[in-house]
């Protein structure tokens, strides 16, 4: 491969998302959440998770998407509402975790929201405490009981603090 063709095959670029993502985005929430819970039937969720991406969008949130290579194909996602700092999701695809894409979404979030980012996450979901804890965010407390009644726990990215990953 040539090394323009290199540098093309290991592009990235994150924008807000386009009606025709919306096939892709739905398949990698799918994939993203069976490889992270392997119990749980989230096909039977994916009506829940299309309502609440339109809601969150109507209300506000930006749906930020992380395109990469030629040809590009989404690799993750975060949606994140710039007036409250809310980050309601977050998902790579698995093909990709590991790999940079996370921090790529979570520096868009940062950039659209400066001021801070709320979150919660799942108090079992060890993978994403223990990136966004690379990634400078603080435990501020125990959140709601989640849909799967897993108990989950609010965490909280503020800019020039001591936790401060950057
Ligand atoms: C959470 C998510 C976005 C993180 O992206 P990622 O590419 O997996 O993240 P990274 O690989 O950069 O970081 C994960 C960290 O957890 C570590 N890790 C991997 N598997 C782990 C496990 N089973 N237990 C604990 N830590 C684990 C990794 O080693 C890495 O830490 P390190 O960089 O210090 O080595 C992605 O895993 C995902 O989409 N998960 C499903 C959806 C989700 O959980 N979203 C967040 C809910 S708010």
């Amino acid at each position: 491969m040539s090394g323009g063709a290199m540098e093309a095959a290991h592009a990235r670029r994150v924008g807000r998302r386009a009606a025709t993502d919306t096939p892709a985005l739905m398949e990698l929430w799918l994939a993203s959440w069976r490889a992270t819970y392997a119990d749980i039937d989230f096909d039977a969720r994916l009506e829940w998770f299309k309502a609440r991406l339109a809601a969150l969008e109507t209300g506000g949130a930006l749906t930020l998407c992380l395109y990469e290579g030629a040809p590009t194909f989404l690799a993750g996602f975060v949606v994140i509402h710039p007036e409250t700092g809310w980050l309601d999701q977050l998902c790579v695809h698995p093909n990709c975790f590991g790999a940079g894409a996370a921090r790529a979404l979570i520096e868009a979030a940062r950039q659209a929201s400066p001021d801070g980012i709320r979150l919660d996450v799942n108090a079992d979901n060890t993978r994403a405490r223990r990136f966004y804890e690379r990634e400078g965010f603080s435990l501020v407390g125990a959140g709601a009981i989640s849909c799967s009644g897993r108990a989950t726990v609010v965490l909280e990215w503020r800019p020039n603090c001591p936790a401060d990953g950057k």
